[in-house]
């Protein structure tokens, strides 16, 4: 089903927004059921397209997924009768390769398509391969498939990651739980999300420390159990929302949520022109009337973080001045530039910089959204221009951002989705 959101511009967002659970977060926790054989619940699951391809995903393997209502849902992986990932399914969501280093732990084998790459870069799992292979896992690529084979199980080892990656990082550590003996992860990835996948996994009887640093330490145990577990807010959304305060010259309480979540994002926003003020369960953002041009540079956590560079530049867009914006992490991340310009942006482009000049005004125009973030930048930008903008392959959106309008139209947003196929 093909829709476009119609959006309005001009209105001063104010109320209140609530985040939902973080999808980073969510892909990878939810392929935790294929480490046990008993019932895994997770809450507070966002609703999001990526999650149900991954359920679809994981139904494929013979996973039995209870109700999920109200964010709650329910996986048990007692049954599993094949393990193989198909390419048609791997490839509408690269995610999926987090069930390559369960499956290889429990079962000693997987058959995955390899993640083609998508709009924001080639996306190599050659580290997720390489970690595997250190803990005695055999990997073959076969016609586009990855072939792991670990008979006798996996054997604890130290793997040292060439480039900070954060499903890699993400996989090894699932596959070291049930590794026999002791993993060392260094140059491990610190994200929020390894840690809340590791409180999750030590909940089920891992034994594992140090996520959240740059090294972290897995003893294999023989088995996993079940576990209840709440999945953490999503730190982009939160980002995301505090920025729409600041482009619509709004005013907006961002609940079930907190600052600390992103220690990289809060200075840059103060210094842009958003008052920051923590309340009880989330915080309160307010924009001062002007935005300032700010440069940032990309990097992994706690920098700053990647998935909110396209919102940046959005904001960046309308600022007094000026704003310089390096994406250090993916190669062709850029791709909002040509639609926000169609709304009226200077953005011009040299390498992974983009040298932003603020505008007056943006006026609202047909734009493409081409990736997630990308199209949650095309949103703000509408949200703040003059006139009416029709935002296409809303898909993207809904990948990453749950019920986008119906969080915003309480809050003053016009958008309408209008179904066109
Ligand atoms: C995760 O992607 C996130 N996705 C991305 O969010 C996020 O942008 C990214 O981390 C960086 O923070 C999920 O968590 C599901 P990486 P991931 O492996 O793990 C290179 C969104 O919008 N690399 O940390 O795939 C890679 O090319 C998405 O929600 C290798 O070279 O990213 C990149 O330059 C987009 N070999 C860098 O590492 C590998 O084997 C970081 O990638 C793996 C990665």
């Amino acid at each position: 089903m093909l829709s476009v959101l119609k959006i309005q511009g001009g209105v001063q967002l104010k109320g209140e927004v609530k985040v939902s659970g973080a999808k980073n977060a969510a892909l990878p926790l939810l392929t935790t059921c294929l480490l046990t054989d008993q019932k895994m619940v997770f809450k507070n699951t966002p609703r999001l397209s990526d999650i149900f391809t991954l359920v679809d995903l994981l139904e494929k393997f013979g996973v039995s997924s209870g109700n999920f209502d109200q964010n709650t849902l329910e996986l048990k992986a007692s049954n599993i009768t094949t393990l193989i990932a198909p390419y048609d399914l791997v490839r509408k969501m690269r995610a999926s390769i987090l069930v390559l280093g369960p499956l290889v732990a429990r079962f000693g084998e997987a058959k995955v398509s390899l993640p083609g790459g998508c709009a924001i870069g080639t996306r190599p799992v050659d580290i997720h391969l390489a970690g595997l292979k250190a803990l005695g896992c055999d990997i073959e690529i076969d016609q586009g498939y990855i072939i792991a084979k670990a008979p006798k199980g996996l054997i604890g080892n130290t793997f040292t990651m060439p480039v900070i990656t954060v499903t890699g990082t993400e996989n090894l550590m699932m596959a070291a739980t049930l590794a026999k003996g002791d993993t060392t992860l260094i140059n491990a990835a610190r994200e929020p999300e390894i840690v809340d996948l590791a409180n999750c996994l030590i909940a089920m009887g891992a034994k594992i420390t140090g996520a959240g640093t740059d090294t972290i330490c897995i003893t294999g145990v023989p088995s996993l159990g079940g576990a209840t577990h709440t999945i953490l807010p999503d730190r982009i959304e939160t980002g995301t929302f505090a920025m729409l305060a600041g482009i619509t010259k709004g005013d907006l309480k961002i609940t079930n949520t907190n600052l600390n979540l992103i220690p990289g994002v809060t200075q840059i926003l103060t210094n842009a022109g958003i008052e920051l003020k923590e309340e009880a369960n989330g915080f309160r953002a307010t924009s001062t009337g002007k935005i300032n041009g700010i440069d940032i540079m990309t990097e992994p956590y706690p920098g700053f973080p990647t998935d909110l560079q396209a919102q940046t530049m959005a904001l960046m867009s309308l600022c007094d001045g000026a704003s310089m914006i390096t994406e250090t992490i993916f190669e062709n991340r850029f791709m909002h530039v040509p639609e926000l310009c169609r709304m009226g942006a200077k953005i011009t482009v040299h390498g992974s910089s983009a040298m932003v000049r603020g505008v007056k005004e943006l006026s609202g125009a047909p734009v493409m959204a081409t990736d997630l973030r990308a199209s949650v930048s095309l949103v703000m930008a509408a949200l703040a221009a003059k006139g009416e903008t029709t935002l296409n392959r809303v898909y993207h959106l809904d990948r990453g951002y749950e019920n986008i309008e119906h969080k915003l139209i309480p809050c003053g947003a016009q958008i309408e989705r209008i179904k066109i196929s």
